[in-house]
Order: structure tokens, then C-alpha cells, then sequence
């Protein structure tokens, strides 16, 4: 076969993407090799999805058990992973009932569907309005770029669906003011990932909680950045002590394998009855065995603990590489999804230091022009933390003399 190689990807591909210059081709646990051989540590985690590294045994055993067993059904019949899994989250969670699908933007997808049919459905028509912040993410589809607070995921896509605002996030008097009994539904990210990684404050999620029951509106959380334990809970809003109505979670639920999934409480469930929404592959069996051993893992104990010891591991190296280098302003995050944000002399500029991370054998990411963004495998081992420390630290010094 003839080698594949980077400028293939413009002759074939839609230009959405201007992937790095590298092809990787094999991971193990925490390390990453590319065609050529060489060897890198990865603190990117497929942005927050390979929450148990590379190949991790279990999942491949999963993943070849159930190859060999059955691939596909689609929804006119269940299947026996689909159901242990829904078991598994709804044993660990407020939930009561689960939907399956395929990815972060389709799990938002149902969530908000849900809100509104619910109010639809329970109230009329004219209570449909949805709310949520500026700077969040929610996916790429046209209802969630139209929900996501960032203008320039819509721009060139209008008309894009009405009835929703945005307020400053953290600014419970901005959604005070905001909230009414039109108000189906609120969608907050407990930590805003791609807005810059910004923890909710503990009053906020309270309140906004608070309001929400005011007004008979639903409180849907994303989670797909910050849940299956990337904070060191199952979910953030564990951490918080205050649940939503609706939480949506994707990325690490496979580790690496396709899936989504919205899952709510039996109150608002009923509202999407036959017939109403759905996905093919939506439980696909191959997705919910990977991903039962995923959670199996997760929810074992000492794994959530350690996830803390190791974001405090970074996060005091983090510290010391600032006091030497003076290059953050800030250093922040819950568990293992950690932001460091560039002071003024460098703002903007967190992809040079992501390319030259790279340089130096190491995948890291943006979250937004001027936060860099650790997402490493929950089970990263501490040899890899270092090593992987020492080398954003070279990087650093290169950026720096250059
Ligand atoms: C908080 C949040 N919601 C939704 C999404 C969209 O997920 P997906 O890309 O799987 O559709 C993302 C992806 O980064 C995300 O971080």
C-alpha cells in the first residue's frame, strides 16, 4: 500500500479541518507513535475522549467479544449492552431513563428537543424560549450552534432557529433578569471547556437551579467535555451537589467509540414519546459493550481519587513552570481538565505553544486563543505527567528564546 501522507487530506478532504503536519498511527495508554516512528505523550486526549488512554486491554476485549457477537440492530429491537449500559448510568446518576445516540451534538440535540416539547406538551406553545450562555459550546449542528454562545459558529448559517438567548455566564442577576414562565428550558456547561475552561461558581449552579423550579423551566447540563469522570466525579454537577433535569454526555462515554447520549429524569422522559425523536445507530451494541467497560473502569474504586491526585500533580507543576517562566495568568480547571491562561505578553497566542508542545513530542490544545488545555487519560501514569511536563516546559523555553 502506498503511504498515506498529509497533503492527501487537502486533494480528499472538505477544508473543516487543517489537521497538525504528523499522521499518527498507533496509541498505547499515553503515548502516541506516528508513521515515522516517533513517539509522543498525549495530554490532549482526543479532545477529552480517550479517558482511558490507547488500546486500553478491557476496552479492545469489549470492543472484539461484542465484533464477534452482533454489530447492529438499530431501534426496532433492543439489545442486551444497550440495556446494561442505561442500567449502569442510571444506577450512577440522578437519571431515570436514557437516550442513546451518537455524539455531543446530537445528545444536546435531544435535550433541547426534550425542553421544549416538554413545555409543549405541559404548558403550550408559547413557552419554548431557551436560554443559555455566552461562550459555551454545544455542538455543531444548526439548533446547537444556534444555542452555543460563540457568534462565529453561525455566522454564514442563518436563519438559525429562534426563541433563544444568551446570557453572560456566572451572572445569576443576568439570568434573572433573563428567565421567564416562557423559559423551557436553561443550558449551562457545568465548566465552560472550549469557552476557556471556566468552573460555574457554586452559587451560580444553586441559583440558576433555584430559578429554573421558579419558573417551571427544565435545567439541562452538557456534560459532554466534563463527564465520565474527566473532574474527578462521574459528572460535574456530583461535585456541585445540584442536579439538572437533563444531563447530555458524550466523548469519553466510549473512550474512543461513537456515542452519546441525553439522559433525564422520569418527569420530563414521558415527553418524548414514540415516535418523536430517534437515531439509527443510537445503542448500537458495539458502542454500549466499549462503553459499559468504560464506565466499569471509571466507577471502579480509587480511579475517580486518583484523577484529583494527578490534576493537583499538574496542576503544582504548572505553578513551579510559572514561577520560572512568568507566562500564565491564571491556572484552573477541576480534575483532569485543567486551563492554563496566557497573560497579556502572550495572549492569543495558545496554538504556538500547543505547535511547539508538538515539536517537542507532546499533543495538548487550545481552549480558545488564550487558555492551553491538559485533557489527559483519567489513568495517565505519573511517569507520563512528567515526563510530558518536562517536555511543554522545553517548549516553553524554545517559544520563549525564539
Ligand atoms: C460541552 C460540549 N458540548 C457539546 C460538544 C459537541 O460534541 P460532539 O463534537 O461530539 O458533537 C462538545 C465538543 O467539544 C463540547 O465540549
Amino acid at each position: 500500500m502506498t503511504k498515506i501522507t498529509r497533503a492527501q487530506f487537502d486533494d480528499v478532504m472538505v477544508p473543516n479541518y487543517v489537521p497538525g503536519k504528523v499522521i499518527p498511527v498507533k496509541g498505547e495508554g499515553s503515548r502516541i507513535w506516528d508513521q515515522e516512528g516517533r513517539e509522543y505523550i498525549d495530554f490532549a486526549g482526543g479532545i477529552a475522549v480517550s479517558a482511558l488512554g490507547h488500546a486500553h486491554p478491557a476496552l479492545v476485549e469489549a470492543l472484539t467479544t461484542q465484533g464477534q457477537k452482533l454489530w447492529h440492530l438499530s431501534n426496532v429491537m433492543t439489545n442486551e449492552p444497550a440495556i446494561e449500559l442505561a442500567q449502569k448510568i442510571t444506577d450512577n446518576t440522578f437519571a431515570d431513563k436514557v437516550f442513546f445516540c451518537n455524539s455531543g451534538a446530537e445528545a444536546n440535540e435531544a435535550a433541547l428537543k426534550l425542553g421544549r416539547r416538554h413545555a409543549f406538551l405541559n404548558t403550550g406553545p408559547d413557552k419554548h424560549e431557551i436560554i443559555s450562555t455566552l461562550q459555551s459550546f454545544h455542538g455543531r449542528t444548526l439548533f446547537t450552534v444556534s444555542v452555543g454562545g460563540q457568534a462565529k459558529y453561525k455566522e454564514g448559517f442563518e436563519p438559525t432557529p429562534g426563541g433563544i438567548s444568551h446570557v453572560p455566564y456566572n451572572d445569576l442577576a443576568a439570568m434573572k433578569a433573563q428567565i421567564s414562565d416562557r423559559t423551557a428550558a436553561v443550558i449551562l456547561e457545568p465548566i465552560q471547556g472550549e469557552g476557556g475552561i471556566t468552573p460555574a461558581t457554586q452559587e451560580y449552579l444553586e441559583g440558576v437551579r433555584k430559578l429554573c423550579d421558579e419558573h417551571d423551566a427544565l435545567l439541562i447540563f452538557d456534560e459532554v467535555q466534563t463527564g465520565v469522570g474527566r473532574t474527578g466525579h462521574l459528572y460535574a454537577y456530583q461535585a456541585y451537589g445540584v442536579e439538572p433535569d437533563i444531563l447530555t454526555t458524550a466523548k469519553a462515554l466510549g473512550g474512543g467509540f461513537p456515542i452519546g447520549a441525553m439522559i433525564c429524569t422520569d418527569k420530563v422522559a414521558g415527553s418524548l414519546a414514540f415516535g418523536t425523536h430517534g437515531s439509527t445507530y443510537g445503542g448500537n451494541p458495539l458502542a454500549c459493550a466499549v462503553s459499559l467497560a468504560v464506565l466499569n473502569i471509571i466507577t471502579a474504586d480509587g480511579v475517580l481519587d486518583e484523577v484529583v491526585v494527578k490534576s493537583e500533580r499538574i496542576k503544582a507543576a504548572l505553578v513551579k513552570i510559572n514561577e520560572k517562566h512568568g507566562i500564565f495568568k491564571d491556572i484552573r480547571g477541576m480534575g483532569l481538565l485543567i486551563g492554563a491562561e496566557l497573560n497579556d505578553d502572550w495572549a492569543g497566542k495558545a496554538k504556538d505553544f500547543v505547535g511547539a508542545a508538538l515539536e517537542e513530542g507532546l499533543m495538548m490544545l487550545v481552549a480558545g486563543p488564550n487558555v492551553v488545555r491538559f485533557a489527559p487519560s483519567l489513568i495517565i501514569p505519573d511517569a507520563d505527567i512528567d515526563e510530558g511536563l518536562a517536555r511543554f516546559e522545553k517548549a516553553i523555553e524554545k517559544l520563549l528564546n525564539s
